[in-house]
């Protein structure tokens, strides 16, 4: 019997994608000092576009210069070398698969190292390790300048020949600053009511339409909640996933959490080896009240790892399309695989990647141990990442405590090349 996965989907634009595998956004850190992709990014999308997946969305690109989610992001805000961009738009789908560009902005969430004086909806800081620095509160022209120059750099991603492209308004980035009411404490228009947290996102998406036309497709990526104390919940995430739908956006890819809380990865507050077997597909028991609320189609990210799950979530219709992240660093045709029946289930390295255990465990109370456990997972990523980008094989074995040591020398270069060339 053919896989589910393996049906083609008809977004509303008429757009059709080959499959219902998607490949959810992982920044990549590999753009040049300039912040231009480079034939590193070029070998790593030619390898996932080999690899099956129907859609492919990039790391995420960023829409200003000044505030970046990390160094090593690449930046789309003018046509001068369009013609990179042009080029990494035919590498990465060189197998007829989509290539769609995750457009951000980081707001407080971009390191000290790239701005000292990041912008956020209101003054609250971001405080991990001292890392973010206290952002100013967005006056009026700075809102509208954030909306144009997403407007802008969406036209741009269509110019370069892209198959579509994603607003990232989920994990705590900008967008998703505007929808807290624990960050947003505005009293203006762009605060207060959801109506009033979500019109910066409602505008931005009804500038891109004018932008890009009727057949470009849109997507966004948003929290199905913060999961934080007065943060932005599922039945807010409701609210505006039919505001979206309404505002003509055809696909919704749903993920969870935010840097103060990793639901997103699966890492939760407390008791993390007991709810272990739970966590695959994190968020898909949101997916039924979203996609209702929607009426377009949702791509679920997060957690997912057996092919019954992800046959099962799209036979039944609770999603349209499965988003991998990870699993495709270790294994970049695992989609292949999966289509073709030939694989059961994924590999879940981010299991192990824990330090031991007690003192230097996910449960130790240390705040050191903890960031060393997060930055040395998501650094093992990262390194996969690379080896990909350089036509290696992945390095599966790579342990957490050395992928931390990587992951903090590979930043520290990057933040060093791109200030001092
Ligand atoms: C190394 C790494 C980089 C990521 N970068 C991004 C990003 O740029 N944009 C984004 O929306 N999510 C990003 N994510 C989150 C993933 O898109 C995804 O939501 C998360 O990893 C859960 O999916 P998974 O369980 O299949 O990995 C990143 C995750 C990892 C591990």
């Amino acid at each position: 019997m053919t896989s589910p996965l393996a049906s083609p989907i008809t977004l509303p634009n008429g757009s059709v994608l080959p499959n219902r595998l998607g490949k959810s956004a992982m920044t990549e850190g590999l753009a040049d000092k300039f912040d231009l992709p480079t034939p590193a990014l070029m070998q790593l999308y030619t390898t996932w576009s080999q690899g099956g997946t129907g859609l492919l969305i990039t790391g995420n690109v960023m829409v200003d210069k000044r505030y970046l989610e990390r160094a090593g992001n690449v930046v789309l805000e003018d046509n001068n070398n369009l013609e990179l961009f042009r080029n990494w738009a035919k590498q990465g789908t060189v197998a007829g698969n989509h290539l769609w560009v995750q457009l951000n902005h980081p707001g407080r969430q971009c390191p000290r190292m790239v701005s000292t004086t990041p912008l956020s909806p209101s003054d609250v800081q971001l405080d991990i390790l001292g890392n973010f620095a206290k952002p100013r509160p967005m006056d009026q022209s700075d809102i509208e300048e954030v909306i144009s120059r997403f407007i802008t750099s969406a036209q741009l991603v269509k110019e370069a020949g892209f198959s579509g492209v994603q607003i990232h308004c989920a994990h705590g980035y900008l967008l998703s600053q505007f929808l807290s009411p624990k960050i947003n404490q505005r009293q203006d228009q762009w605060g207060g009511s959801l109506e009033n947290r979500a019109r910066i996102i409602r505008r931005i998406i009804v500038g891109v339409r004018e932008a890009v036309g009727a057949d470009f497709p849109i997507g966004v990526k948003l929290n199905s909640a913060d999961f934080q104390k007065g943060g932005f919940s599922l039945e807010d995430c409701i609210t505006v996933a039919r505001w979206l739908g309404e505002d003509g956006v055809d696909l919704l890819e749903i993920s969870g959490g935010t840097y103060e809380q990793l639901s997103l990865i699966g890492v939760e507050p407390t008791d993390v080896r007991e709810s272990t077997r739970k966590r695959e597909a994190y968020f898909i028991e949101y997916a039924e009240q979203i996609k209702k609320s929607a009426q377009i189609p949702v791509m679920i990210t997060g957690g997912f790892r057996s092919r019954d799950v992800m046959e099962q979530a799209v036979a039944k219709g609770e999603v349209d399309l499965v988003g991998l992240a990870r699993p495709l660093c270790t294994e970049p045709d695992c989609s292949t695989k999966l289509l073709l029946q030939s694989m059961q289930s994924l590999d879940c390295y981010e299991d192990k990647l824990v330090l031991g255990s007690g003192f230097w465990g996910n449960n130790s109370s240390s705040n050191v141990i903890k960031a060393i456990n997060s930055f040395g997972q998501v650094g093992f990523y990262y390194w996969q990442i690379i080896r990909l980008s350089k036509g290696l094989t992945p390095q599966p074995k790579l342990g957490t405590f050395m992928a931390f040591l990587k992951h903090m020398t590979n930043d520290f270069k990057l933040n060093m090349k791109r200030k001092f060339g």
